[in-house]
């Protein structure tokens, strides 16, 4: 019987990582031999937390999952990233049509590049509502983001601004 090392690549801005995001990168973790968690960034553009502060983040939030690999990407197409760190697939949580739609054209383009495939799972309703941009919104207008983020998230939201409840 051959085995074989099943690699998945989870990517996005994680500018910064959610609660959603965690879910989906756990959940991958059981279904895949290692996951790579690739923070894709735009060099040119710094985003709300840098490169360097997001993958500490991550690192404190993934800091159990033993099969989860944390890297960043800059200037690189996906399928570039995933045949280079010989990925089968790339798995993206779906809250929604929404996602659904914004999703399928970029599963269908990475596809026809490379043949990778893309595993869609769904989102936990518990965090269906939750997105980066939306924690930031919510966070800088005084609301309570407890719960949706990693605790080191909420706590370096709550040290930009000052507000207890991670603003
Ligand atoms: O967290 P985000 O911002 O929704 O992540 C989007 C991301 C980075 C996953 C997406 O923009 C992406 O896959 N970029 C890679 C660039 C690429 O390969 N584009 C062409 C094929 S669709």
């Amino acid at each position: 019987m051959t085995t074989t090392h099943r690699r998945c690549v989870c990517p996005g801005s994680y500018d910064p990582v959610t609660m959603g995001h965690v879910d989906v990168i756990t959940r991958a973790a059981t279904l895949y031999d290692e996951v790579i968690v690739a923070v894709l960034h735009n060099s040119a553009k710094r985003g709300t937390f840098g490169v360097d502060e997001r993958l500490k983040l991550l690192h404190t939030a993934l800091a159990t999952l033993s099969n989860v690999r944390i890297e960043a990407f800059s200037g690189q197409l996906l399928v570039d990233i995933c045949r280079e760190a010989g990925a089968q697939a790339i798995v993206k949580g779906l809250r929604g049509g929404t996602d659904l739609a914004y999703e399928l054209p970029m599963a269908q383009m990475n596809r026809h590049l490379s043949g990778v495939e893309t595993v869609f799972l769904p989102g936990d309703p518990r965090f269906g509502h939750v997105s980066s941009s939306l924690i930031k919104e919510v966070a800088a207008l005084g609301g309570d983001i407890t719960g949706l983020v990693p605790e080191g998230v909420r706590a370096a939201l709550q040290s930009r601004t000052g507000n207890p409840k991670g603003i």
